[in-house]
């Protein structure tokens, strides 16, 4: 089997926790929290897939705001200042406390590493502004550069290609159970992060390593 020489993480609930785009605002949403942030993540995605099924791209800054509109509406909390604060919040996720020390652990055993999502270019750089671990970054990829959504193959093949790799030398880091069956029918060398022991879909007992927290992964790789 070819060695991996680079690994590619998924941002948003892999590296990032979405959880801090609500967590500053819990007085606020009161009881609701949890259920906002679950109906704002899963409208995310809908408008991501359906977008992408009907060729028809809108950026992920865009699909995410109208998700949160819906979100809110929804449990009765449609408050346009709320969503600017919440919005906010979400341009500045937190990284999950093992994200810096994982990537600096791959980096010292001379992996390449990059992030491939679907955040535009702009919410990406925002999110890496503030991190230490930005500067082991050798790529952020964005598939705003092939105007369409994971789990189109198009957006995996964009990363082998910044690569320079084949897929099989690519190790890819997703916390999306979908995420992660779209990369591995894709050839990557899958990674998925069951944080929450979720069972087991897409068939990743047998297409993917499962791990329950980034700290896993050097001691997974091969
Ligand atoms: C991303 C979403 C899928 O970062 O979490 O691409």
């Amino acid at each position: 089997m070819a060695a991996i020489e680079a690994v590619l993480f998924d941002a948003y609930g892999t590296l990032f926790d979405l959880r801090s785009a609500v967590a500053p605002h819990a007085a606020r949403l009161g009881d609701r929290s949890e259920r906002v942030l679950a109906l704002w993540r899963q409208k995310q995605l809908e408008y991501t897939w359906t977008a992408s099924l009907r060729n028809a791209y809108r950026d992920f800054d865009t699909v995410t705001r109208d998700a949160l509109a819906f979100a809110l509406a929804a449990e009765n909390r449609a408050d346009d200042a709320l969503a600017a604060v919440l919005m906010e919040s979400f341009h500045a996720l937190v990284p999950y406390p093992d994200a810096e020390a994982t990537l600096r652990a791959l980096k010292a055993r001379g992996l390449r590493l990059g992030i491939l999502s679907n955040g535009t270019p702009t919410m990406l750089e925002r999110l890496l502004e503030t991190q230490a671990f930005a500067g082991l970054l050798d790529c952020v990829i964005s598939v705003d550069a092939v105007k369409v959504f994971k789990p189109d193959r198009r957006v995996y093949q964009l990363g082998a290609d910044s690569l320079g790799l084949t897929p099989d030398r690519i190790g890819f880091v997703s916390g999306n159970a979908w995420d992660a069956g779209g990369a591995a029918g894709f050839g990557f060398r899958v990674f998925w992060l069951n944080r929450a022991g979720q069972p087991i879909e897409y068939g990743l007992a047998e297409r993917a390593t499962t791990l329950s927290t980034l700290a896993e992964i050097p001691a997974a790789l091969p």
